[in-house]
């Protein structure tokens, strides 16, 4: 939500900043902008609408050569997506340039306050005020200034300015809103993510809550809002700029899903010891009093948490609730010291989910973070973390971050399920597990049939999708990416609910994706499900079928009949939800919309 890039150092500024925004794109794309500190003063060029805009009026009207510069990619929150409304924001002599990420709540009253004192406010934005407090406040240390006017703001945000009277500092800020340090040689960056300036520099420097940072080509000093030196955290980020790159696929989600294969494996990387044993290390945690499990996360990442929650209750015998994370806090749920609470992201980053964690930790719970991005801010308040190691994914819609936190919730699960003496043949699910790089690989070498279905339902109105058990659950996985991918009507059902109201919805030619249960470890639900697919398709249904091999009762009822490999029931999501990846990716592209980038949506969203 919103990407921020700052930099000082000996480059040509522009080119950084404008490098840094293009990776950072995946966050917000409603406006861009970049402001450079140059010999005669602070120069700005903004635009609404993709950075290509911004670039195109660059290239007509230049901005001044400068080592200092800092930029921003906007997900508009307050204010239209205009040129008026896109960042940086100046004060009224335009000595000073700020860019935003996040909510500032009290901004009405800051603004009135402004007015009265005679200061014009030209755009719509919660962020312009900063620029006109940092102006008043600024008495040749931007820093200072930057303390001064963070301790009057409430509301969530990261912060990066410049001033034209103070040349080569860069200053950052940031309160629940994420911020990174790159450190170079004679060089330094600020960045919502390291992806910015990865090109340039793997040395990163988190930094902590309400912390104030100020940035010279030599150097990088970092303070607490009342200006006590602060204590920060440095980090070798373990990725380099190739594998934030499309590598040659037209989109960074096509390149995502085919990643599936090594993501799964690298998630499985040193969890699982040579004798088939679980090392499981990172869960410094005492898991023995636990009585209950608690799941908090949002989209693509609860999905997750909701296929988790089968596993864990099979195999643990713990009750596990699943929440999405924006409901959670506010319905005053019962937890305690003996409650885990997974909290599942794959930036991070994410509000809801980071005020659902703190809000259990609150109330004596331990949070365990499942996250794909090292440094962020929800493992960092997490009483232990297993980081997916997923690699960038730079996609809005989460592919490799889902399987790979379907893993990671099956270790857990299965770590639990060993503590608690209650897992099943534990060393039999591992070996399943260790298989499922293969089989999704195996997956995805069968996608062709799938991609020319999805071409001939682009002028479908809705898709509706079915599943039971864990099937449920990749069912709604594969109806959001739809939804998200393609802007088109697609619901997930429980298969057992449709005779409740939305068999109504069943008419002629109707595409309905089913994803039906192995028939070796769910004969029942398998047997149902057959009656499912008979009941839709005798009221006209188009009937889609993600079935695993060999099983040939389907078959008949089948329209398309979609293959994924056997595998154990509850893994089953790992092979099944590929399909739906590729139908979605497939469908949005022959729409001819913008699949890494889709309308409206930002990738990490910090807001609540
Ligand atoms: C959908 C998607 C979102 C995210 C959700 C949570 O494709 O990407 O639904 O899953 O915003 O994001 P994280 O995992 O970063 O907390």
């Amino acid at each position: 939500m919103c990407g921020i890039v700052g930099y000082t150092g000996g480059r040509a500024a522009l080119d950084v900043v404008l490098d840094g925004l293009e990776r950072l794109e995946y966050r917000g794309y409603d406006s861009a902008g970049i402001t450079v500190q140059a010999a005669g003063g602070l120069a700005t060029g903004k635009r609404a609408g993709k950075l290509v805009n911004l670039r195109k009026a660059l290239a007509d009207d230049p901005l001044p050569e400068a080592a200092v510069g800092i930029g921003h990619t906007r997900w508009a929150t307050h204010g239209g997506p205009t040129d008026l409304n896109a960042h940086p924001h100046l004060d009224d002599d335009r000595r000073v340039a700020v860019v935003h990420n996040g909510i500032i709540e009290n901004f009405a009253a800051l603004r009135s306050e402004l007015a009265a004192r005679g200061h014009v406010l030209r755009s719509e934005t919660d962020t312009e005020v900063v620029a006109h407090l940092l102006g008043e406040v600024f008495a040749g240390d931007l820093a200072e200034a930057m303390r001064v006017v963070c301790r009057r703001l409430e509301g969530a945000f990261t912060l990066v300015a410049v001033h034209a009277d103070q040349p080569g500092v860069v200053v950052g800020a940031r309160r629940n809103s994420p911020l990174v340090v790159g450190r170079g040689a004679g060089e330094n960056f600020l960045a919502s993510d390291v992806a910015a300036f990865i090109a340039f520099t793997r040395e990163a420097v988190e930094l902590g809550q309400d912390q104030v940072v100020e940035l010279r080509a030599d150097g990088v000093s970092v303070t607490d809002f009342q200006g006590r030196p602060a204590v920060v955290r440095e980090y070798h980020v373990d990725w380099d700029a190739s594998a934030a790159e499309k590598g040659g696929y037209d989109y960074f989600m096509l390149k995502e899903i085919a990643e599936q294969p090594k993501a799964v494996a690298d998630t499985l990387l040193g969890r699982i010891g040579t004798d088939g044993q679980l090392t499981m290390g990172e869960l410094a945690l005492e898991l023995g009093p636990v009585e209950k499990v608690v799941i908090v996360a949002c989209g693509t990442a609860y999905h997750a948490g909701a296929i988790a929650k089968y596993a864990i209750e099979h195999w643990t015998r713990l009750p596990c609730e699943v929440e999405v994370a924006s409901e959670f806090r506010y319905r005053d749920p019962i937890l305690d010291r003996r409650t885990l609470v997974i909290a599942i992201s794959q930036s991070g980053e994410t509000m809801d989910t980071l005020m659902a964690l703190r809000h259990a930790r609150e109330q004596g719970a331990k949070v365990l973070a499942i996250c794909n991005t090292n440094g962020s801010t929800i493992p960092r308040e997490s009483d232990a973390v297993l980081y997916t190691h997923a690699g960038p994914e730079v996609a809005v819609a989460s592919t490799k971050a889902f399987l790979t936190q379907l893993v990671a919730c099956y270790l857990i699960a299965l770590h639990l399920g060993q503590v608690r003496g209650t897992a099943p043949d534990p060393a039999g699910l591992v070996g399943q597990l260790c298989a499922a790089p293969a089989q999704v690989g195996r997956v995805l070498h069968t996608m062709e049939p799938v991609r020319a279905l999805a071409r001939s339902l682009a002028d479908a109105h809705a898709v509706l999708f079915l599943g039971r058990h864990v099937g449920y659950p990749v069912a709604l996985e594969g109806a959001l990416k739809l939804k998200e991918l393609a802007y088109m009507h697609a619901e997930g059902f429980a298969a057992g609910e449709l005779k409740h109201g939305p068999i109504a919805l069943i008419e002629d030619g109707l595409p309905v994706i089913v994803v039906v249960p192995s028939p070796r470890g769910h004969s029942v639900l398998h047997e149902k499900i057959v009656s499912n697919i008979q009941e839709i398709r005798a009221r006209g249904a188009r009937t889609i079928v993600i079935a695993e091999e060999g099983d040939h009762a389907v078959a008949p009822y089948a329209d398309h009949l979609i293959r994924i490999p056997a595998t154990h029931g509850l893994l089953q999501p790992l092979v099944a939800t590929v399909p739906l990846q590729v139908f979605a990716c497939e469908l949005a592209t022959a729409k001819g919309h913008e699949v890494d980038q889709p309308r409206n949506l930002a990738k990490s969203v910090t807001v609540e």
